[in-house]
């Protein structure tokens, strides 16, 4: 058989032979060992680990790579960053906005991110973020999936203009609901945009993704109303809440009840570990909270959790190069996930829960499937984030669209020179 093209020696799962995988129009038309295939353009994998690109449910390409403008965020905390945006948010260009995140785009691509879920603050009048970002969308829809959720970064009641503005953002082409209830002036007021925006969204027939509880404060309980209203709308599978911190410090006995809660509205998690980690626990002395979301117990209940990078060099966190493997990296470390299993669970938070997530079709390694793949140096996805992998090659629907070189250091130790061997022992 003749196609487009043949990975060849793809290790696909873990401890299993390897296989050939052969693509044809974009799409994968047989999977198998040593296949005759002839092809266009063949990639030899080497035995390394093949999977489907990486998953960003939770971004803010708006505010990407802008760290700086007007000025580095001193204090680390969420408000200063709030503030320092909102600066900025009203001198920037569309012209800015769109050179920012096509540069950020870039490295998204290199390192393997060829989804991205990026909310857009829709709380400037003049709406230059949305025009920007759905230029964005529209440039980059050959090369990687974008979703924008209409964000009221001001507050939904507590920004005047914020419900006008959200849905001439959703009229103009936004594809999903969003809000941030802990930031509304009160507790009442947080829960009444939570109700006010699922039936925006339920009427719509949109989806639903919230910054939700992104505080140390115990009492925040947002995602409680956002998991009822979930159920009264029938939007099961279509909502998420992003961030969810304050869920790390809640009593015991409430958080059960809470998860419990969430299972069964079939809410998905969506924490954000590089920025949870540096901007909860802010207002502690010690000992200082981690500030992220119970994971473990999230997956004990059969909640779905996908992991966002959130920010990159923005103005709530400074550092960053859209590696989602260094997401899933600091979710173990923080999260105390480092069980075998826990650790190829976080995998999966980047890759395939994430899918879901974000309602990506035909997403995954099977024939029918899109031809979209990572290729990276090393042997399974705990190796992978380990040495935080080089990937060798990024692949969407047949075509390369990246290529690094492997990593490879020679030393010089009793004479001789001799390359290192990084593979460990997974
Ligand atoms: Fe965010």
């Amino acid at each position: 058989m003749h196609c487009d093209l043949l990975i060849k020696n793809a290790q696909i799962a873990e401890n299993q032979p390897t296989v050939d995988i052969v693509c044809t129009d974009g799409k994968i038309t047989a999977i198998g060992n040593a296949l005759n295939a002839t092809a266009e353009q063949t990639v030899e994998a080497n035995g390394y680990w093949v999977s489907p690109p990486f998953v960003d449910c939770h971004f803010h390409l708006d505010a990407t790579l802008s760290a700086g403008n007007p000025r580095r965020n001193k204090s680390g905390t969420l408000l200063e960053g709030i503030q320092l945006w909102g600066e900025l948010k009203r001198q920037q260009t569309a012209a800015e906005i769109v050179t920012r995140a096509m540069r950020l785009c870039r490295w998204s691509i290199a390192k393997g991110v060829l989804a991205i879920r990026s909310h857009v603050d829709v709380s400037d009048p003049s709406l230059t973020t949305v025009e920007a970002l759905l230029q964005v969308r529209e440039q980059m829809r050959p090369y990687m999936d974008i979703q924008l959720v209409a964000f009221p970064q001001d507050g939904y009641f507590r920004d005047a203009g914020a419900h006008a503005r959200l849905l001439r953002a959703l009229d103009m082409g936004v594809d999903i609901v969003g809000g941030i209830p802990h930031f509304e002036r009160t507790m009442q007021e947080g829960n009444e945009s939570v109700v006010a925006l699922c039936r925006l969204a339920a009427e719509r027939g949109l989806r639903v993704d919230m910054h939700c509880d992104e505080t140390d404060d115990p009492q925040s309980r947002h995602i409680e109303t956002l998991a009822s209203e979930t159920i009264r709308h029938g939007l099961a599978g279509r909502v998420s809440g992003s961030h969810l911190t304050s869920l790390h410090s809640m009593d015991n006995y409430y958080a059960t009840k809470l998860l419990t809660l969430i299972a069964e509205a079939n809410v998905a998690a969506i924490p954000n570990p590089l920025i949870n980690i540096t901007l909860q626990g802010r207002q502690d002395t010690y000992p200082k909270r981690r500030g992220l979301t119970r994971i473990k117990e999230m997956w004990a209940n059969g909640i779905n959790v996908a992991f966002g990078h959130d920010c990159v060099q923005d103005p709530w966190y400074s550092l960053g190069t859209h590696d989602m493997l260094e997401v899933a990296h600091m979710a173990i470390h923080a999260g105390l996930l480092t069980a075998p299993e826990e650790m190829r669970h976080a995998y999966e938070a980047v890759t395939n829960d994430a899918a879901t997530v974000f309602g990506l079709e035909n997403y995954g390694i099977k024939e029918g499937d899109n031809a979209d793949f990572i290729i990276l140096q090393a042997k399974n996805p705990i190796e992978a984030i380990c040495n935080r992998a080089t990937r060798l090659f990024v692949i969407r629907r047949g075509h390369i669209l990246a290529q690094t070189a492997p990593l490879e250091t020679q030393i010089q130790l009793m004479g001789k020179t001799e390359k290192v061997d990084f593979s460990g022992t997974w």
